[in-house]
């Protein structure tokens, strides 16, 4: 049964016409859009010398009827709507009827077509006019051939750019539709070589990992936000790892990429104060709002929408990209400063009496990250807080504020979190991740730096390892003198331990020693860079309070300040959270008062 119908022109002026194919690219994003309407769960897109000699799509999509195949080369040939009304929350790519008749009158072009697997047809045109129409045999599906494009336009011919352009192009077009339709196979091959295979997966953050690569999606955190009728999922960049590659933004609405800077700016909007000025995040939104909110019919290629009503829209996704970054909101809205990636400004100028040492130093940090002169250690010996907060400052760059911290009053609740309030609400940290991001990262300092001073034993002490610690202990051994362990084989097995790092007073450096050991025997992690972040992080759990144990204001206080002062404060080295902020919106609902 035939399903194209000729819009009455009357629908055709609705429709306002425009530039459909500008260049290779364009021809791709319409065969391929063409293939998806058609329902296609696989689509293989061959291209050669960038798409000026060869552009072919192959689907498995419906297929067409041989009317259809040739009825689909006249212009506002359409099964996609019948009505202007349809327009209104239309569902498909395609509703102006208008790209194979555009792209047919600028190349040479053939379609093979079939609605069942077996008898099909086959429709050659150039410069627009059917040459031929024959049967032909196919699986059910169509493949559209285009080639020598713009060969009858020499003008717009010269407007094409390289072929190596070209090709970029086309590949931005399939990575930015490869990240639409995750659901759908699609395989693209350029002068013969496979450029993406990307079968179905079931979610956005594994289709990107395929387009980007795995690393790179690590620096994302997921967005699933329902606001209204507002439906807003994706992925942002975590603020501390913007700038830190490239930036990509891709935005779709109701299934369209699209561009929209309202939108992008309200996003960028939410990781207000957790960012220096001069660098934006990458971003992958895709907005779900109600058909008749958005009118699709505003530019040729359908890259941009019209937005009925934009405020509440770009409101939405502050709010949405605000909470999907909560925790790092929550750090930024402590006073935590903000950080700023390698080659900040002159941040030693600003650095006076800011710097972690100088903090501590401070008589009310006593406790966890006091110099040890104020706790029992000898008189002499060197902070080790203190000595690596001065490596880091002389390597690490970190912006720091003219203002100094101001720690509100901090109350211990089950041995185990640390509460205040602030003007968003009420924060609680968890002493024992907090303690451990602060010292992951003091670790790391020193790992990748330089070593650190440690205290020596006035009786050394022995330690007896398993052979599998014995071989932790060989592969890392060199790491362990770095964070302040000095130390010597005693026969078999056996060490002996002659100065130990001091990060805190209350370090118990042989259980930590031991658990650590354990923890690595059979890790044998390949890169020192690897490594070191795994030793960091294991030791930093092994050496951190513990939750359960009680911690005096001072220590609360210093810890508050420690971590502020850390890059991610609001992440343990497992991911975990360390803060959790209880809104006072939140606790108002709660208690019936909104
Ligand atoms: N790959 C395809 N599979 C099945 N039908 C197709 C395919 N490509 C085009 N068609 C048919 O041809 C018609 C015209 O396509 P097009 O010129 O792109 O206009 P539109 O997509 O706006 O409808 C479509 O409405 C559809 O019915
Ligand atoms: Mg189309």
């Amino acid at each position: 049964m035939s399903r194209i119908a000729i819009l009455s022109s009357a629908v055709a002026d609705q429709i306002a016409a425009g530039e459909v194919v500008e260049r290779p690219a364009s021809v791709v994003k319409e065969l391929v859009e063409n293939a998806l309407d058609a329902g296609a769960t696989t689509v293989d897109v061959t291209v050669e010398e960038g798409g000026r000699a060869l552009i072919r799509i192959a689907d498995d999509g419906s297929g067409m009827d041989r009317d259809d195949a040739v009825l689909c080369l006249s212009r506002h040939a359409t099964s996609k709507i019948t009505a202007a009304e349809q327009l209104v929350g239309v569902r498909s790519f395609g509703f102006r009827g208008e790209a194979l008749p555009a792209i047919a009158s600028v190349s040479e072009l053939m379609i093979e077509t079939a609605s069942e697997d077996g008898a099909g047809t086959q429709v050659r045109a150039a410069a627009g006019a059917v040459l031929e129409t024959r049967e032909t045999t196919r699986r059910r599906g169509t493949t559209v051939s285009v080639q020598r494009l713009f060969y009858n336009t020499p003008a717009r011919q010269k407007f094409l750019r390289s072929a190596r352009s070209e090709w970029r192009g086309i590949m931005d077009t399939m990575h930015a539709i490869g990240a639409l339709r995750r659901d759908v196979h699609f395989t693209v091959r350029h002068d013969g070589k496979i450029a993406l295979d990307l079968p179905a997966v079931p979610t956005l953050r594994a289709r990107l990992a395929e387009l980007w690569g795995h690393r790179d999606v690590q620096r994302f955190v997921d967005i699933d936000d329902v606001q209204g009728p507002i439906h807003i999922t994706g992925m942002v960049e975590r603020p501390a790892d913007v700038g830190t590659a490239t930036r990509r933004v891709l935005l779709i609405i109701n299934g369209r990429v699209v561009r929209d800077h309202g939108i992008v700016r309200a996003a960028e909007a939410a990781y207000r104060s957790t960012l220096p000025s001069g660098v934006r995040p990458s971003l992958v939104l895709s907005l779900h709002v109600p058909g008749g909110d958005v009118d699709v019919n505003v530019h040729p290629a359908k890259s941009e929408v019209r937005l009925r009503d934009r405020w509440p829209t770009e409101r939405a996704v502050e709010n949405a990209v605000r909470r999907a970054l909560g925790l790092f909101d929550a750090s930024a809205g402590i006073g935590w400063r903000t950080w700023t990636p390698a080659a900040a400004p002159s941040w030693r100028d600003d650095v006076h009496g800011m710097e972690p040492a100088a903090l501590r130093a401070t008589p009310a940090a006593e406790g966890l990250f006091a110099a040890p002169a104020e706790a029992d250690a000898p008189a002499d010996a060197p902070a080790y807080a203190a000595a690596v907060a001065v490596e880091m400052r002389d390597t690490d760059v970190r912006a720091v504020d003219d203002a100094p911290i101001s720690v509100p009053p901090l109350l211990q609740l089950r041995r185990m979190y640390l509460m205040f309030e602030h003007e968003d609400g009420v924060i609680l940290i968890d002493q024992h991740s907090a303690h451990e991001r602060v010292l992951y990262e003091e670790f790391l300092g020193v790992l990748e730096r330089g070593e650190a001073p440690s205290q020596r034993l006035l009786f050394p002490m022995t330690l007896h390892l398993g052979p599998d610690e014995a071989e932790a202990f060989d592969a890392n051994r060199s790491s362990f003198e770095k964070l302040g362990f000095e130390m010597e084989g005693f026969g078999g097995h056996s060490l002996l331990v002659n100065a130990v790092p001091m990060p805190h007073p209350r370090f118990d450096a042989e259980r930590c020693l031991r658990e650590t050991l354990a923890a690595l025997t059979g890790d044998r992690a390949a890169g020192d860079a690897k490594r070191h972040e795994r030793l960091a992080a294991t030791f930093a759990c092994k050496a951190a309070i513990k939750a359960g144990d009680i911690m005096s204001p001072g220590e609360m206080r210093a810890l508050y300040i420690a971590l502020a002062n850390t890059k991610l404060p609001a992440h343990d080295v497992h991911g975990r959270s360390t803060i959790v902020r209880l809104s006072w919106d939140e606790l108002d609902r709660r208690f019936g008062r909104k």
